[in-house]
């Protein structure tokens, strides 16, 4: 549902401000803020973010408050996003199981020395039926790269290629349905 084919796929036609809004520039410190929205990084945003378009999951409410750091997921700036099925989430600890359909969401992107961001891949979560995959807890995981190029999907294509998702996550199955959810510090409010 959530990935289109590649005929499916269209570009933004103002990729940069759909950007400007996903790319909440981390406040801290240790964050190259500098460039990261600057003219010398929209090239390289246009080309490589029409998977934004693609999914559809800028329009879905953001549950953090802005980019983080997330050590497990390749140690990229990530937002986290879900759909209206999903907005349990925004009850965090407290969600309990999630109802089929709910999806959610994980952006990413890296800055380099230079403060030149490069997007990262999207990481998706889907629950599923019961009986879609006992050992991933019935959720549906894929990553997409900024390309649109899908790198795997839980029950499809390279699917063994995604178990280390759900390896992770499964030890959260029982008390939080495998979601991990964000550090409280950047959760929005
Ligand atoms: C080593 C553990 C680990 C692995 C592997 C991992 N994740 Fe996560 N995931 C987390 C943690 C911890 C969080 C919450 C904190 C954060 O963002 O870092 C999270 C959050 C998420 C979220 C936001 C929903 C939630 O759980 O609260 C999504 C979506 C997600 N991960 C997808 C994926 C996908 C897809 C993969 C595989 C391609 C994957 N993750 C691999 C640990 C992991």
């Amino acid at each position: 549902m959530l990935i289109t084919t590649k005929s499916g796929l269209t570009k933004l036609s103002r990729p940069e401000i759909a950007l400007s809004s996903w790319v909440r520039c981390p406040n801290n410190s240790e964050s190259r803020t500098g460039g990261l929205l600057g003219a010398q990084n929209i090239d390289n945003m246009q080309e490589r973010a029409f998977y934004l378009a693609n999914v559809g999951y800028t329009n879905w409410r953001r549950y953090s408050s802005v980019a983080y750091v997330s050590g497990t997921h390749g140690n990229r700036y990530v937002q986290n996003y879900a759909n209206d099925t999903a907005k349990a989430y925004g009850a965090f600890e407290k969600a309990g199981v999630m109802p089929v359909g709910s999806t959610l969401a994980k952006d990413s992107f890296t800055v380099n020395g230079e403060g030149r961001i490069g997007i990262g891949p999207l990481f998706l979560m889907e629950k599923m039926p019961a009986g879609f995959n006992q050992d991933s807890g019935d959720w549906k995981y894929s990553m997409v790269m900024p390309t649109g190029a899908v790198m795997g999907v839980t029950n499809g294509k390279n699917s063994s290629a995604m178990n280390f998702c759900f390896e992770c996550h499964m030890s959260v199955a029982e008390d939080q349905d495998s979601m991990m959810l964000l550090p409280e510090e950047y959760r929005s409010k």
